[in-house]
């Protein structure tokens, strides 16, 4: 997968909740005045029954605003969004499709050590890299334990074709060598999303995986330590920002 260039190392900056990697790019928790930004990168990256309006994107901040990232470049063009809700597993065991599990809730669940990613953009693989990266140390220090998602599987139609007769979740679960078949759960498991949950049809509306969705689990590197990072200054943390994202990749 994609790492972060030397000229994109991302700087520590213990002090502010943004960091600031030398070509500049920055990283850093969404605002309401980011709406603009992303809508043009929603509308790039996604489908218009699939693309987020201004009311959700201003809705997830408002609600999230601890879990809603964004990487900009300086002219202030939005290159990569992370939108995250907390979760509890019977919500999502319970969720028939994407929208009940990444609807808006205010006040949310509190006993949970899990969140939802309700949805990832980019333009720069470099931005994502750095959008997860920023977020590792806040995660350790809130108590998040692991993130799941629901991914497109953009390879089932055309697996389809020559398996008729195969279920989804087949495809979903193959393996070349021993990495997902599908391109985006490739992509995923890269990024530290290895275990396979559930495949949902009818999940979200998706042509290229027939609207089907595959729930994906990443952990949090390390969070199994919870307790003991709640006492550890977050500029701590911060400074273990690239070992914990070499941690999940090779979990
Ligand atoms: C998925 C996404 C976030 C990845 O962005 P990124 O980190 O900037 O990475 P890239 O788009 O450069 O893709 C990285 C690799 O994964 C592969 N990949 C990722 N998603 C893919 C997809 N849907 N179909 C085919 N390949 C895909 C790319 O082909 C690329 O492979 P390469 O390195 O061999 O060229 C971005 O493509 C996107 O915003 N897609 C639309 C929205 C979406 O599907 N979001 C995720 C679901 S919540």
């Amino acid at each position: 997968m994609a790492m972060v260039s030397p000229r994109r190392l991302v700087q520590n900056h213990p002090d502010r909740a943004s960091v600031t990697p030398s070509n500049s790019i920055e990283v850093r928790f969404l605002r309401p005045g980011d709406v603009e930004a992303l809508i043009t990168l929603e509308q790039a990256k996604w489908d218009q029954d699939q693309a987020a309006d201004r009311a959700e994107l201003e809705a997830r901040i408002q609600a999230y605003p601890r879990l809603s990232i964004g990487a900009f470049e300086t002219g202030g063009a939005a290159l990569a969004s992370l939108f995250m809700k907390p979760i509890t597993t019977e919500e999502l065991d319970s969720a028939a499709t994407w929208a009940d599990c990444a609807r808006v809730e205010t006040p949310h669940p509190k006993a949970t050590g899990s969140l939802f990613g309700i949805s990832l953009s980019s333009v720069d693989a470099d931005a994502v890299t750095a959008i997860f990266e920023f977020f590792w140390p806040y995660a350790l220090k809130h108590g998040w334990r692991d993130i799941y998602l629901g991914s497109p599987m953009p390879g089932l139609q055309a697996w389809r074709r020559t398996n008729p007769d195969i279920p989804a979740d087949v495809y979903m679960r193959e393996r070349r060598h021993s990495l997902p078949r599908d391109p985006q759960l490739r992509y995923y498991h890269n990024k530290g999303f290895k275990e396979i949950v559930a495949c949902k049809p009818g999940y979200f509306p998706h042509a290229a995986s027939l609207d089907h969705g595959a729930v994906l689990r990443g952990h949090i590197p390390l969070s199994a330590g919870a307790p003991l990072w709640r006492l550890v200054p977050l500029p701590w943390l911060k400074q273990m920002r690239r070992l914990l994202f070499r941690l999940v990749q090779a979990a």
